[in-house]
């Protein structure tokens, strides 16, 4: 991984009893909202349609201002910094992608940093490597963006955000204007892309399936941006603070929560001594174990360290096991 592209890490984002109140309303639309976005990690605002998830995202990066309240990050009053100087510090997606339809890829993702006035050379490396990072050939350069799918744009409005190197990125309902199929490999993309990148990252989606995969932290919303429950994917699985929460984890929370535990994370049983069992990689979830082991009518998978017949055998996996890990005994992630 070149230099450039890991080089600037995420900074900590603290949001102190935000408000905004848009002129003419009664309500506030965001009221006294205050939460700390740990550098490094993505956290996601989940919350119903209306609920201030935009205007709390957008008072990070000043495209809107607060009405009261300070957000700083990396310990800095974005309020003291100048508004399009911030700007360009900090990634944004938007949903409905936004790129410049008569420009071509390279120029679309090379816009910032031309401004910013990097060389056309620097210029051209960074998109070439960014291209290869998000995984679209390199030609695609050439490309304007009616000659892209729409989960090829998506990938290309995430190489754009990424174009300057910000610490921070913001991400509004990134990949919900595509099919279910392209939204789990860019979502899968995006997190392969994350661990290497290291960004401080808010991404807002009301999908709270889609929170529970992308988010180390999930803040879920209630009108006004009003906090209802701020914590790990698995402690809001495992102990929702009201109703409001519990109605977002909705049915199946038991398989959500093997959803989220992988097999490296179990403690497996030595392998059985016979042959013709179901395989499994150790980077499938529990929940895949399960559905191989309903599958196949097994209570017990070996699970293996890669794909493939003459893969390395780690241990088994036993029915009895995944029922403590819903319990919440056999997980030690
Ligand atoms: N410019 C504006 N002027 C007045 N009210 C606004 C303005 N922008 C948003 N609002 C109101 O503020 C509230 C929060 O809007 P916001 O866009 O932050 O919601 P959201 O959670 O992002 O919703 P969605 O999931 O539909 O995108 C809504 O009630 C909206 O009508
Ligand atoms: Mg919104």
């Amino acid at each position: 991984m070149p230099e450039s592209i890991t080089g600037r890490p995420g900074e900590t984002i603290e949001l102190t009893d935000v408000t905004k109140r848009y002129p003419g309303q009664a309500e506030p639309a965001v009221e006294a909202v205050s939460m700390v976005i740990p550098a490094g990690e993505v956290v996601v605002l989940v919350g119903p349609s209306g609920c201030g998830k935009t205007t709390t995202m957008k008072m990070i990066n000043r495209l809107i201002e607060p009405t009261s309240g300070t957000i700083t990050i990396g310990g800095t009053d974005v309020l003291t910094l100048d508004p399009d100087q911030h700007r360009r510090d900090i990634g944004y997606v938007i949903q409905q992608i936004g790129l410049f339809p008569h420009k071509r890829i390279e120029d679309n993702i090379g816009l910032l940093p031309k401004r910013l006035g990097w060389s056309r050379s620097r210029v051209r490396a960074r998109v070439a490597e960014l291209l290869e990072l998000v995984g679209l050939p390199a030609d695609y350069a050439r490309r304007y963006p009616r000659e892209l799918s729409g989960g090829q744009q998506q990938r290309v409005g995430v190489a754009r955000a990424l174009a300057a190197d910000p610490p921070v990125m913001l991400m509004d309902e990134p990949f919900g204007a595509t099919d279910p199929i392209t939204r789990d490999h860019l979502q899968n993309e995006f997190l392969r892309l994350q661990r290497e990148v290291r960004k401080t990252i808010v991404f807002v989606t009301h999908d709270f399936d889609e929170a529970l995969k992308m988010g180390d932290r999930i803040a879920v919303l209630r009108p006004r941006s009003v906090i209802a429950q701020y914590d790990t994917p698995e402690a809001i699985l495992a102990a929702p603070a009201d109703d409001y929460v519990a109605s977002f984890i909705g049915a199946g929370g038991q398989l959500k929560k093997l959803a989220l535990l992988r097999l490296r994370d179990v403690e497996l049983a030595p392998a059985p001594r016979v042959g013709g069992l179901p395989r499994i990689v150790v980077d499938a979830t529990v929940r895949d174990a399960l559905d191989l082991m309903l599958g196949e009518g097994s209570d017990v998978v070996l699970v293996t360290g890669d794909f493939g017949d003459d893969a390395e055998v780690l241990g088994s996996l036993h029915l009895q096991t995944v029922m403590g890990a819903a319990a919440g005994k056999a997980g030690n992630p």
